[in-house]
Order: structure tokens, then C-alpha cells, then sequence
């Protein structure tokens, strides 16, 4: 089983915290369609003959897109690539792109998870963060998606923001789950270099929230979450039983994945490739039948160092005979000696074969990884 991401990089406006790789929306759409489907010919044995069982269309902002365009790019995939039956199919939205004639034609179109750009419940987080839609906008919007008959709907929301109190955080959370969602993505707010929070924080004109709070708010996540029934499967990742992202845990599960677009990335088991981030470029390389993506191919540790990264935020957490079968008893050693320290803090727990992180360690797992990372005088050599 293997993914496919295509990156539609148009956004109308451009939030203050975000790095994803964006830019206005071109006035000839086909133009870009073009180079994806050719990029996507090109690339068609990019993952074997592995049925594709995980579409997922991200951003920018896929909901640019007209239902005819994401129509012709589905339909070119499902042409070249054998797509199981039994698939999930994801469109990121913004909710002031969504009328029910839209989230009609999404529904024709067989797909069948749909994304929304929440971030906050209150229109004064959505001023600060530089959104499109208000309030009421969001709610109008999920009530649509509904409407139109999706019942599988994650939301996406941002805590940490700066002035967002406790009780702020704890009306988003209520508000959110008076929504029949079956999933949700939680990201506590990071101010990243070159984006507008970015410079306000050089300026000193923004600053991150109180590391207090933010544990607090990490907290009520993790328990407002559990008691509105939803199961942390990855650190900013909530499903109710049967609702998990597939797309999602593919990737933290090492499953290969073909990334379409600018700035996309791919992963085959042994490489990662990641797209140009410049339309015009990715556009005219693809054209001129030059390289539009640079390649890293992955030791063995460097194989090691991304599976601890991504399993240990996930519920299933590191899986002790995939380590000793994949890295051997170098590797096997390595982790169990590293986890004693940390079970012994009530960091991690050992969960039949598996380590995973316990609450208490989930709210330092960025340490934790970090410390889990094999240094490049480690000869594992497998
Ligand atoms: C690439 S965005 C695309 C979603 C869609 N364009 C939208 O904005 O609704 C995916 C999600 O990442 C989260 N995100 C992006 N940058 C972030 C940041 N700096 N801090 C926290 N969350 C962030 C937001 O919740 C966002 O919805
Ligand atoms: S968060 Fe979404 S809408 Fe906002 S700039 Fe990023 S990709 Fe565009």
C-alpha cells in the first residue's frame, strides 16, 4: 500500500505563522494541472506497483481549485495509478471556499474525508493569526460538509496563540466537539523564522506563550480529547475508534508516498525526494524535461533516527522487533539502554513490545526524541 500527496500551493491570503510553501493563486490554473499531471506520468513507477490506497490533497489551498480541476487530477491518477476501492481520499478546505454546490461536488467526486481549516472558534485569534474566515464562517462550514453527507470530517486547530487563555482553549476544545467530528488535529502554535509572527517575534513585538501555559493547555487537550471519546494516536493527532488518518499513519509508519507539486516531498523506504519550492521554476523544469526535485538517500542510522522521530509520537510508539529486525542488536541495544533512564522518570512505558511515551512524556517528546537521535560517531553499521 503506498500514499499520494498533491501540494496545490495558492493561497488567497497568507496566514502570519505559516511556512508551508504558498503563493497567490495564478489566474491560469491549467497551466500548473499541466505540469502535475506530467509530473505525475513522469513519476508513475516512482512506487513500484504498489497499490495506492491514501489520496491526499494539501496546501496552500486545494479549495482554489474548481471541482472540474480536482476532477481532471484525480482522474489522471486514478489512470496511471492502480488506487484501491477501499480508499481515503482527503481535501484540505478553507472554510470561506465551501457552498454546498462545492461540498456536493467534492461528494461526486468519491471523496471521502474532508480537512478544515478551523485554528480558533474566535474571530479575535482569527484577526491575530491573519485568517479569511470568521467564525462564523467555520461553523457554516462544517455544518455543509455534514449537510452534503461527509461523515468522516477532521478539523484543524492552533493553541499556544499568543493572548489565548486556559478557558479561551477550553471553548475552542467545546465548541469544536459540539460537532459530530471523528477527528482532529491540535498544533500548539510554533513562530516560525521568515513568516510575519517571525518577524514580529524579531522585533520584539510578539512573544510565545509562558511554557506553564502552554503545559496547561497541552493538558486539557489530552483530557478534554479522552473525555469527548477521541484516542490520541500521534502527539497533535485525535481519532475517534475507526477514524485514524490513513494518509497520516502511512507516513509515521514508514509507508512509501509519491508527493506531487512544488516543494512536495516523497519517500520510497530508502529515499526521500523533495520538489522545488517555486512554481514557476517547478513548472519549467518539468517543461524542459529537467531535474525539478533534489534526493537524499538514507543510511542505515539516518533510517533509525527518522523511525524513532516518528514512532515515538505516535500511540503505537517504537516497536522493539521492527528495531532489532531492521537495525539489528546495534540498534536493539541502543534504544532499550536509553529507555531505561526515561521509564525509570515515568517518561515512557513499555507496552507489550513496544515503548511509548506516557502523558508525562508526551509534554517534553521533543526532548525525549532529541535525545533518542543515534550522533553521527555512533557507528551503527549495518
Ligand atoms: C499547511 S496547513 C494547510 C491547511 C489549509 N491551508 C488551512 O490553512 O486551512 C495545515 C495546518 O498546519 C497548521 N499549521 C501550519 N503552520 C503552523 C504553525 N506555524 N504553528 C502551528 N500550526 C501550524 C494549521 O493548523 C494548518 O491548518
Ligand atoms: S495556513 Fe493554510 S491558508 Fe494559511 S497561508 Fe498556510 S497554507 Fe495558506
Amino acid at each position: 500500500m503506498a500514499g499520494i500527496y498533491i501540494h496545490i500551493p495558492f493561497c488567497r491570503k497568507f496566514c502570519n505563522y505559516c511556512d508551508f510553501y504558498h503563493i497567490i493563486p495564478d489566474s491560469d490554473n491549467q497551466i500548473f494541472i499541466n505540469a502535475l499531471l506530467k509530473e505525475a506520468e513522469i513519476r508513475q513507477d516512482y512506487l513500484g506497483k504498489e497499490t495506492v490506497s491514501t489520496i491526499y490533497f494539501g496546501g496552500g489551498t486545494p479549495s482554489v481549485f474548481s471541482i472540474k480541476e480536482l476532477d481532471i487530477i484525480l482522474d489522471h491518477l486514478k489512470k496511471l495509478f492502480k488506487v484501491d476501492e477501499d480508499n481515503e481520499i482527503t481535501v484540505e478546505l478553507n472554510p470561506d471556499d465551501v457552498t454546498s454546490d462545492y461540498m456536493k461536488g467534492l461528494k461526486d467526486l468519491n471523496i471521502n474525508r474532508i480537512s478544515m481549516g478551523i485554528q480558533s472558534w474566535t474571530d479575535k485569534d482569527l484577526k491575530m493569526l491573519n485568517r479569511r474566515h470568521n467564525s462564523m464562517q467555520a461553523e457554516n462550514a462544517i455544518k455543509e460538509a455534514f449537510k452534503a453527507g461527509f461523515e468522516n470530517v477532521t478539523i484543524d486547530l492552533i493553541y499556544g496563540i499568543p493572548g489565548m487563555s486556559l478557558s479561551d482553549w477550553e471553548y475552542n476544545l467545546n465548541t469544536s466537539f459540539a460537532f459530530d467530528i471523528k477527528h482532529f488535529s491540535a498544533y500548539h502554535l510554533t513562530i516560525e523564522p521568515g513568516t510575519v509572527f517571525g518577524k514580529m517575534k524579531e522585533k520584539g513585538l510578539i512573544e510565545e506563550i509562558e511554557e506553564e501555559e502552554s503545559a496547561a493547555q497541552f493538558n486539557m487537550l489530552i483530557e478534554k480529547s479522552e473525555s469527548a471519546g477521541f484516542i490520541q494516536y500521534e502527539i497533535s493527532n485525535f481519532g475517534k475508534q475507526g477514524f485514524f488518518s490513513s494518509h497520516n499513519t502511512n507516513y509515521w509508519k514508514q509507508v512509501s508516498y509519491l508527493g506531487l507539486g512544488p516543494s512536495a516531498h516523497s519517500f520510497n523506504g530508502y529515499s526521500r525526494q523533495w520538489n522545488v519550492r517555486d512554481l514557476k521554476k517547478y513548472i519549467s523544469y518539468i517543461k524542459k524535461g529537467k531535474s525539478f526535485f533534489e534526493r537524499e538517500e538514507l543510511d542505515i542510522k539516518t533510517r533509525f533516527n527518522e523511525y524513532i522521530m516518528t514512532s515515538l509520537r505516535t500511540m503505537w510508539g517504537i516497536d522493539l522487533e521492527f528495531v532489532e529486525r531492521t537495525f539489528e542488536k546495534e540498534g536493539y541495544d541502543y534504544v532499550i539502554n536509553l529507555a531505561g533512564k526515561f521509564r525509570n522518570y515515568g517518561l515512557m512505558k513499555l507496552d507489550k513490545k513496544n515503548l511509548v511515551l506516557t502523558n508525562q512524556g508526551k509534554m517534553i517528546s521533543d526532548n525525549i526524541i532529541s535525545e533518542f537521535m543515534m550522533p553521527s560517531e555512533n557507528k551503527l553499521s549495518l
